[in-house]
């Protein structure tokens, strides 16, 4: 099994920017209906701030590549990706 990590860390007062305010929750949704839809082998595991707050919401494929600046729009593309194939096959 795959295992994909994304950052739904929420910051409320500090002034630092967090993937949670940038629409990381509704990404994991999004994730999550998506490899069920697609019946795909891949865990999404929802984790605290991964320290690149700067360029959320960010996503890690476990032991591979990682995505930021992730919106909706790219979550095909990253299961394709970390399927290992191309999103056109
Ligand atoms: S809040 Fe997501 S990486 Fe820090």
């Amino acid at each position: 099994m795959k295992r994909l990590a994304i950052c739904i860390n929420r910051r409320f007062e500090s002034g630092k920017p967090s993937c949670a305010v940038r629409g990381s929750e509704a990404l994991a949704d999004a994730f999550e209906a998506a490899i069920a839809e697609r019946g795909l082998d891949i865990q999404l595991m929802r984790l605290p701030c991964m320290g690149l707050c700067e360029v959320g919401p960010n996503v890690k494929e476990v032991g591979g590549d990682l995505w930021s600046e992730v919106s909706i729009a790219d979550v095909d593309l990253i299961l394709d990706a970390v399927m290992g194939h191309d999103s056109d096959e």
